[in-house]
């Protein structure tokens, strides 16, 4: 695929997507969310990708937000369908099979913000800023943010920054859980790869069926959440992995799955 607003490469059977529109602050505008949905949709179907990296271009931003200038003169049916184009692509993040990861480098605001929470998983530069700001231009946030923002780090701060529209720094977002690690900026690539990297040498469907046990759980009431991890369990026992993984435990040897 050829990409205008990001960058795409497989190491080692990990995804690294670059958003790519330094100039802008890799502001989010169609052009990119249609090309972020379109790979996400083909990293779905490739199996060879394992875990998915999404990170940011040029020195200074992660993604500044949905891009302003393309949203100045939208109407209301227009703003609308803004937001559910953009939702659409933002959560291919979440509901894809394999892992996907944020390695946020700067300015992770509105937009921005929202891309990264869409991850399973998040690690920040010391340099990152995180905000949803969208009150600064009369508009709620549209790719998620009123949504997944309080399930991350609870209603009363996620009220807090979406209407104070505060900027807040890795450490902050580290209190509130809205990362899991803060790494010096030029340990942050590695540190998200070598995650990533020991993601990938798991058995790939139990992977792929936790990611699917905590996220369709998450909208069930404890009693239906636990029958349904009770599935997914008797399930993982349809696989080679769980063959491979328990044998290789019991002769006492590394286990090589083959994630089918
Ligand atoms: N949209 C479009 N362009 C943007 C942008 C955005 N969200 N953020 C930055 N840019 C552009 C700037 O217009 C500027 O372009 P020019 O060089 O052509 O003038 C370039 O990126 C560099 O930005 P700044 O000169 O502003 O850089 P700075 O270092 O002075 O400030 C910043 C950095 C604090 C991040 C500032 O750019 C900023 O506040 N950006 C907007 C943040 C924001 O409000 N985000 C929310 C957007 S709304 C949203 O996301 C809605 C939603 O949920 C769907």
């Amino acid at each position: 695929m050829d990409f205008q607003n990001l960058l795409f490469e497989v190491r080692e059977g990990v995804g690294i997507i670059t958003l790519n529109r330094p100039k802008a602050l890799n502001a989010l505008n169609s052009a990119l969310l249609n090309e972020m949905g379109a790979l996400l949709d083909d990293i779905a179907k490739n199996d060879e990708i394992k875990v998915v990296v999404i990170t940011g271009g040029g020195e200074k931003a992660f993604a500044a937000g949905a891009d302003i200038a393309e949203m100045q003169a939208l109407t209301a049916t227009e703003g609308r369908a803004f937001s559910a184009n953009g939702m659409k692509s933002i959560s291919m993040l979440e509901t894809i099979p394999q892992p996907t990861i944020a390695a946020v480098n700067g300015f992770a605001l509105g937009g921005g913000c929202e891309v990264v929470m869409a991850c399973d998983i998040r690690i920040a530069s010391t340099k990152a800023k995180f905000g949803q700001p969208e009150v600064n231009l009369g508009v709620t946030p549209g790719f998620g943010g009123t949504q997944r923002l309080p399930r991350l780090v609870g209603p009363a701060i996620a009220k807090e920054l979406l209407f104070t529209g505060d900027v807040i720094g890795a450490e902050r977002a580290y209190q509130i859980g809205l990362v899991n690690h803060v790494v010096e900026p030029e340990e942050l690539l590695n540190k998200a790869l070598e995650m990533a990297q020991k993601i990938a040498a798991k058995g790939q469907l139990a992977v792929r069926m936790s990611k699917q046990g905590v996220n369709e759980g998450m909208n069930m009431d404890l009693a239906r959440g636990l029958q349904y991890e009770t599935e997914l369990f008797g399930l993982s026992f349809s696989t080679e992995d769980q063959k491979e993984g328990m044998a290789a435990f019991l002769e006492k040897r590394p286990a090589e799955f083959k994630g089918r």
